[in-house]
């Protein structure tokens, strides 16, 4: 068995190379240049949406460091985004906050006694990176387009929805001549919006899952426009990326609808609403079946609640145009988005919150 003092020092050594990393991967973003303009970086990043996904991209970039503008449609709804901000940013301190008696407390479960300079040591090594203040400053709101027009990389996170997206990007066309443009969709054409921009090669998909400060996967979906230097620096900034739990992952995958995720887990989701409608088990024993079952971290159900009925079923939409029948809309997911039982955000779906 390896004595006691030496795994302490080897979790310390890791701790103090985790931290080296962070600190060097922070650094290192901010010298990410821009192809075709050699003097740029990333150094701000408009974000277009302010709801459930728009708010924590957000977030995740002002916690990365750079400079973030976020805009909706008009005051009311850019502060809603700023206070969704507040409250992923102080949830995640309090449990930063919380690791370093969780870790202690982990340690001395396996029966070894800490002496108080261990603890401290500890406490040190698991010092929460989250400083709320300064991470909050980095974030502006804004409901004009034209607040946008420093950004290096403009996130789209609107409504799911083929118009809404192409109107986003025909406003913001001449804002393509220097930012990467990306569209958070889940299931829509890029090539279709890019084509609304000036310079149509500088737009990609970037699929954030939610919550991305958690969630650390980015689908990154070229259009038949993209350059190749948009598509790397966009992979190779993600990839330079961490949130609140571990260090950002791109993959890249080929513009068909639903990319990888979406095209297998939105018909499972799908399924798990058929057979809550047929009566075959409740809601909460199907979550379980497939957590304990099939070792999902989160049932079927929970997750549609955490995503958003209407957007799984405009997804759906969107699979069945392009694949067919088999990813048809059940009928109780259609019922729900029409009697706006909507999951987490409307307080109601498959579960009450
Ligand atoms: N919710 C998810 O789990 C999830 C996951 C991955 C991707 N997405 C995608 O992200 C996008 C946003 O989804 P969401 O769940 O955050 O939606 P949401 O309804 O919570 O938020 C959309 C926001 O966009 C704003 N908006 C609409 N038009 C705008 C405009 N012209 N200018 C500025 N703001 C505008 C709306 O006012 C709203 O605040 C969609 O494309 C969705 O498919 C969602």
């Amino acid at each position: 068995m390896i004595p006691f003092k030496d795994r302490m020092a080897d979790s310390q050594r890791m701790q103090r190379a985790i931290q080296m990393k962070w600190i060097l991967m922070t650094y290192a973003k901010r010298f990410i240049h821009l192809p075709h303009h050699s003097s740029m970086e990333i150094r701000k990043v408009g974000i277009i949406g302010a709801g459930t996904m728009g708010a924590s991209i957000a977030e995740l970039f002002a916690y990365n460091g750079f400079d973030v503008v976020m805009k909706d449609q008009n005051m009311d709804l850019a502060r809603s985004g700023y206070s969704r901000i507040q409250k992923i940013l102080s949830d995640m301190k309090r449990i930063n906050d919380e690791r370093p008696e969780k870790e202690i407390s982990r340690i001395e479960g396996y029966g070894l006694k800490l002496t108080e300079e261990q603890k401290e040591k500890i406490r040190t090594a698991n010092r929460s990176n989250v400083d709320v203040d300064i991470i909050l400053k980095r974030v502006k709101i804004t409901d004009q387009y034209s607040d946008l027009s420093g950004c290096d990389l403009i996130i789209e996170a609107a409504f799911e929805n083929q118009e809404v997206k192409n109107g986003i990007f025909s406003d913001i066309s001449d804002l393509s001549e220097k930012a990467i443009v990306a569209s958070n969709t889940s299931s829509l054409s890029i090539t279709e919006m890019a084509g609304h921009l000036k310079r149509p090669e500088q737009a990609l998909i970037l699929h954030f899952f939610n919550p991305p400060y958690l969630l650390p996967l980015v689908e990154v979906v070229p259009s038949v426009y993209t350059s190749d230097e948009v598509r790397d620096l966009a992979f190779s900034l993600i990839s330079h990326m961490k949130n609140h739990r571990e260090n950002m992952v791109p993959v890249l995958v080929k513009e068909r609808e639903g990319f990888i995720v979406n095209r297998l887990l939105i018909p499972l989701i799908n399924s798990a609403s058929e057979l809550l409608d047929a009566g075959i088990a409740s809601a909460k024993d199907i979550d379980i079946a497939m957590k304990k079952g099939a070792g999902f971290p989160m049932g079927p159900l929970e997750l549609a609640d955490m995503i958003g009925i209407d957007v799984v079923v405009d997804v759906m939409e969107v699979l069945e145009k392009a694949f067919g029948e088999m990813y048809k809309p059940s009928v109780i997911l259609r019922r729900m988005r029409e009697a706006k039982q909507l999951g987490r955000k409307t307080k109601i779906g498959f579960y009450k919150y």
